[in-house]
């Protein structure tokens, strides 16, 4: 139940900034200080030396007092109000560093196909809630992370899915398809091109259910953020392909409490992207 409140207010986070997402740099570190000045900013305030829950959760919770569905009366100090303003600055702060990386948070490469084959195809699935069809929490990382890599060498494709909360009930089953779709269609378009998969949060589901059907000729490698399905197999690849990235705390791949570790991901961005370049034989 907690895990769910706070992945809606995940959810909250990642549809609320459409002006400050783009075009800045995802940066975990400044993510983080940002919540510790946050939470510290608001201890100042109410000149109290205690250090309440201090999980991210609570931390969170504390930032949308209006989306908390329990919070009738507040379980927390009286300090509630006194920190709203504070933690409305900080909030729009936060908010600001996530971003789209250097990559770009749509990216049709498969479906609008521009007739030079690529060594390397990356085909992506984002995390419920997240815009584009690569989203921004990690997905346009991996693929400028790879465009470096291979000397521009790969063509990126997001699923466009809904990626909604129903979706995320039907384990993968709402993208999975057309994942699969784009898979085929890549090498009919490309017959040497390798495919590499990767897939965030609901969009790791997708993965999982795309590739259950397809050969296992037709993949190259896979990478997961925060899957919930970690300890199942990705279709016939052999597990040396396929790597999972799940930070400690994560709610969603593990029993964590941690809502900010399930948005790190882009700090793996490079170390996936590495991965994918080898599993696929790519020399750059
Ligand atoms: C989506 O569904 C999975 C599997 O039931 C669950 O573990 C996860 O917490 C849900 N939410 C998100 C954001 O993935």
């Amino acid at each position: 139940m907690k895990a769910f409140i706070a992945l809606s207010l995940l959810g909250t986070t990642l549809a609320a900034p459409t002006a400050t997402l783009q075009g800045r740099d995802f940066d975990l570190s400044s993510l983080t200080s940002g919540l510790s000045a946050l939470t510290s900013g608001s201890a100042a305030s109410s000149g109290s030396s205690e250090s309440s829950g201090s999980s991210g959760l609570s931390a969170l919770a504390s930032l949308f007092p209006s989306s908390g569905s329990s919070s009738g009366s507040s379980t927390g100090s009286s300090d509630t109000t006194s920190s709203s303003s504070s933690g409305s600055d900080g909030l729009s702060s936060l908010l600001s560093s996530f971003t789209s990386g250097s990559g770009s948070m749509t990216e049709n490469g498969v479906t609008q196909h521009s007739g030079s084959c690529k060594k390397l195809t990356f085909i992506f699935a984002r995390g419920t809630t997240e815009m584009g069809n690569m989203g921004s929490v990690v997905g346009p990382e991996v693929a400028s992370q790879l465009a470096s890599l291979t000397g521009n060498q790969v063509t990126v494709q997001g699923v466009n899915y809904p990626a909604d909360w129903e979706g995320n009930m039907s384990l993968g089953s709402s993208g999975g398809p057309t994942m699969a779709s784009y898979v085929k269609e890549a090498l009919q378009q490309c017959p040497n091109t390798k495919v590499v998969l990767g897939g965030y949060s609901q969009g790791s589901m997708v993965v999982h259910n795309a590739a259950n059907s397809l050969s296992a000729g037709q993949l190259s490698g896979a990478v997961l953020f925060g899957d919930p399905l970690k300890m199942t197999s990705v279709g016939k690849l052999s597990s040396s392909k396929v790597k999972e990235f799940c930070a400690s705390g994560d709610p969603v791949c593990e029993n964590g409490m941690n809502v900010m570790a399930h948005l790190s991901y882009g700090a793996d961005a490079k170390e996936a992207a590495q991965f994918l370049v080898q599993a696929a034989g790519i020399s750059s």
